[in-house]
């Protein structure tokens, strides 16, 4: 397979370290993609959750700047897409114009595909305002083509406790329902293991097709993995469009050969992987990310 495309990524942007946009650009370039990046905010580093840097400097982008470029692109008649991506949004009204961005770019390329990343919080907080959580359910579920929400943004947008495998295939049935054809629940934590399970829709209202994916979970605290993720989801779900589990096996032994090397280089410079604040090893993994080994299979339900 070698089908490429264009790329709209509309995420983060941090000077130092790898989250957002610095985490999919280049990673989707290596898999032969032209991105054109907007970044959303301009941090000096990424925020964290668990393990943050002291501080932060930097500009967030709002929803009528967001437009001047989208316009700056039209009347240039540069707003030619396959695919739309988005990640972390800290607003409604930037992430109202993005509904604006995907009507337009439909309006444009009726096919485009939307990998939409609902970044909402994890391990049970939120991390944007309340009032996203339903502009995401309503508006944005609906359109997008991919989603790839964590185990708690898949309980905010379903409304559903997930507790088991059967929950989340559950969620994914019920996020189908509202609109995208593939849903991959990127992590769900059962018994310290990590399951990502995936669910392909091939036709509307037929049974999907759901797999899962066995992770160990690797005892540190990564930032840009679900942005990683999410831009590796993309890559290769493009390629194999048919075939949703072995694009996520190709992106889950990418991610997992990423996290090795960050650990074993980390350890090396004498740091404590559990105490402190990672940035992955992205540029130094760039081979696993070209042409990954298949170390993690999916097992189809
Ligand atoms: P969000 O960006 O909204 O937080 P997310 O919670 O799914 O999404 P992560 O928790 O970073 O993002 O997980 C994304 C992927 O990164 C997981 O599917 C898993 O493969 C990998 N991952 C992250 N942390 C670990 C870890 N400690 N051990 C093993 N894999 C991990
Ligand atoms: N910090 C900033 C500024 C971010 O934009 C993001 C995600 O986009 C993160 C931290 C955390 O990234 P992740 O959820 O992929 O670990
Ligand atoms: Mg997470
Ligand atoms: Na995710
Ligand atoms: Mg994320």
């Amino acid at each position: 397979p070698s089908e490429t495309g264009r790329v709209l990524s509309i995420q983060s942007h941090t000077v130092q370290g790898y989250v957002g946009n610095k985490s999919a650009v280049f990673p989707l370039q290596l898999l032969g993609y032209d991105v054109d990046p907007i970044m959303s905010v301009q941090f000096s580093n990424h925020t964290g959750k668990l393990l943050r840097y002291p501080t932060f400097k930097g500009q967030v982008l709002n929803g009528k700047q967001l437009w001047e470029l989208i316009e700056g692109l039209e009347a240039n008649n540069l707003l030619y897409y396959t695919h739309l991506l988005t990640g972390y949004i800290g607003s409604v009204s930037f992430l109202d114009t993005v509904l604006e961005v995907v009507s337009k770019l439909r309006s444009i390329n009726p096919t485009l595909t939307y990998v939409c990343d609902p970044v909402l919080g994890d391990e049970g907080k939120l991390y944007v305002p309340q009032e996203l959580v339903s502009v995401y359910r309503e508006k944005v579920v609906p359109v997008a083509s991919m989603l790839t929400p964590n185990q708690f943004e898949a309980e905010q947008l379903t409304g559903f406790r997930i507790a088991s495998e059967q929950d989340g295939r559950e969620a994914c049935r019920h996020l189908h329902a509202a609109g995208p054809s593939k849903v991959v629940i990127t992590s769900i934590c059962i018994d310290g293991t990590l399951l990502l399970i995936g669910s392909h829709e091939k036709e509307k209202g037929q049974s999907p097709v759901q797999f899962k994916i066995v992770i160990p979970k690797i005892p540190a605290y990564f930032t840009g993995t679900g942005d990683l993720m999410t831009a590796l989801l993309l890559g290769w779900s493009n390629k194999y469009p048919n075939n949703l589990e072995k694009a996520a096996e190709l992106a889950v032994s990418s991610l997992q050969a990423v996290l090795s090397r960050t650990l074993k280089d980390y350890e090396k410079a004498g740091y404590d992987p559990q105490t402190s604040s990672l940035e992955i090893r992205l540029i130094q993994s760039q081979d696993d990310i070209r042409d990954p080994e298949i170390t993690y299979n999916a097992h189809i339900y």
